[in-house]
């Protein structure tokens, strides 16, 4: 890999928006091309060999236009579509389930660690697996939120439906006596306020990304790609869907300039 080659990040929607974010914060000089498969989001309600399907169509599309790494920015194919993915390409590919739970079992004191993800994160117990496999003193609670992608994906972040959803989600698990938190989507850092208002205090938020984009930036350095010089590009931007309502939305949540110009790009 070279320093100045991209690096690709891609989710079902503006979810990955959360860990481009954080590439920014963390690595200012990296430019990022970023993948959107708005025609297909929600991912939480595909099947396995969907999910499997369409992020190796995206892979491809990133590595076809430069990309040195590849972040998977979405829990749901990190969840099922990873091993598969890491096999067949040999462009390093970081995905966000193992570096979230990590972070949880750093954070926890009570060993009650609670997860919210899509139905399809849910079904895989990846969380749950990844959580006993490094500790078997942790009791997991997690829970499905199906409701919470659709009103993320439309701009909709806080307010009494927003809070009704959470709470319906999220409560039963504060009462289950969880210390920790895991967003096991990328969507959900954006919903964090409503969420830590419903947890309360004593519950620690897990955003993933930040723990992502630390093993990124190791991966990059041990390749010898990382960008040293604040000499960055315009990320580029490009979705399945409509590039107008990705654009809106993304400028609302995280405000870059350059997601004015989201370009449309089907890969099927
Ligand atoms: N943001 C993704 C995740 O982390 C996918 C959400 C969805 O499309 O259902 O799982």
């Amino acid at each position: 890999m070279q320093p100045v080659q991209p690096v690709g990040v891609f989710d079902s929607g503006v979810g990955g928006l959360t860990v481009a974010r954080e590439i920014t914060r963390q690595l200012p000089a990296e430019t990022i091309i970023y993948y959107g498969d708005t025609a297909h989001v929600p991912y939480g309600s595909r099947t396995v060999d969907e999910l499997i399907g369409f992020a190796d169509a995206i892979v491809g599309f990133l590595i076809a236009q430069g990309a040195k790494a590849i972040v998977d920015a979405c829990n749901t194919t990190s969840a099922v579509a990873l091993p598969y993915l890491q096999k067949k390409y040999h462009v390093p590919i970081v995905g966000v389930i193992e570096p979230g739970v990590i972070e949880a079992l750093r954070a926890t004191r009570n060993g009650r660690i609670g997860v919210i993800a899509t139905e399809a994160t849910i079904a895989s117990n990846a969380h749950r697996a990844a959580l006993l496999a490094r500790s078997r003193e942790v009791q997991v609670f997690t829970r499905a939120c199906p409701k919470l992608v659709p009103m993320v994906e439309a701009g909709l972040v806080s307010g009494p439906e927003v809070e009704a959803a959470v709470a319906e989600y999220v409560k039963p698990m504060v009462e289950a006596g969880i210390d920790t938190l895991i967003l096991g989507c990328t969507h959900y850092p954006f919903l964090a306020p409503v969420i830590q208002e419903v947890a309360g205090p004593g519950v620690t938020l897990i955003d993933p990304a930040a723990a992502t984009v630390r093993e990124l930036k190791e991966v990059l350095a041990a390749g010898g790609g990382l960008r040293g010089a604040h000499c960055s590009q315009a990320h580029s931007f490009f979705v399945s869907g409509d590039a107008q309502a990705f654009s809106n939305v993304g400028m609302q949540l995280v405000g870059w300039p350059e997601l004015k110009s989201t370009r449309k790009l089907k890969l099927d």
